[in-house]
């Protein structure tokens, strides 16, 4: 079964208690945490987390969009986090910073934006069990949908199967919407984020449902 996992990026933030209840049918609950230096753009951060947290029941995936995450990675598994992922591109030393969410006892996951080749990731997929691929350029909700990031779901499939790996869960994240979710999922995407096409919807549940109809094709 794909996950579905709404970003709340997308949500009423003067609303959130009552915007994060709305997504309660979904798998996880996505949390994109900008820092205005790797990405143009600033979203919240692990006190937001953490609120959030005594609201919801759901499994918190975090996506880091931050330079250097190291010395943050401890607030935001005691804030809540049940997977921290942080992106290739921003971390001097990859192997290190992904032993060490693993190390804290929650799970790790790699991101690579739309530029970055999946043969990134082949050094630490034994230290993963997500690879996020970014289906948009980070920063920002309701961009357009980049077609051409699709094939690297296959390839990096291909190198986890090569090294005796079965159960990574590939996630995709940007303009996923009713549209799109079935040319990802085909493409080997298991876990769909979505921000717009959820939260612009009034009646959640029935958004969610029709991205898991679309995911099933
Ligand atoms: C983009 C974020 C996404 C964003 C997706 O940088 O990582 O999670 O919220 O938003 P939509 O679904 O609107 O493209
Ligand atoms: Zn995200």
């Amino acid at each position: 079964m794909v996950k579905i996992a709404p970003s709340i990026l997308a949500a009423d933030f003067a609303r959130l208690a009552s915007e994060v209840e709305s997504v309660r049918t979904a798998d996880w609950l996505h949390l994109d945490i900008m820092d205005g230096h790797f990405v143009p753009n600033i979203s919240f951060g692990p006190d937001v987390v953490k609120a959030v947290r005594e609201i919801s029941p759901l499994f918190f995936d975090v996506h880091l969009m931050v330079l250097e995450p190291d010395p943050y990675l401890e607030r935001f598994k005691e804030a809540g986090a049940d997977r921290i992922t942080v992106h290739a591109e921003a971390c001097r030393h990859l192997h290190r910073t992904l032993s060490a969410i693993r190390d804290l006892g929650v799970k790790a996951g790699v991101a690579i934006n739309p530029a970055t080749p999946a043969s990134a990731v082949q050094p630490v997929l034994h230290l993963v069990d997500l690879v996020l691929v970014m289906t948009v350029n980070p920063g920002f909700g309701g961009q357009r949908f980049l077609p051409e990031t699709l094939a690297k779901l296959g390839e990096v499939r291909l190198l986890a199967e090569r090294m005796g790996i079965h159960d990574l869960e590939l996630e995709v994240d940007g303009g996923i919407d009713r549209t799109t979710a079935g040319p990802a999922v085909r493409a080997g995407a298991t876990a769909l984020v979505a921000g717009t096409a959820v939260f612009r919807e009034a009646d959640r549940a029935a958004a969610i449902e029709a991205l898991r109809r679309a995911a099933r094709g």
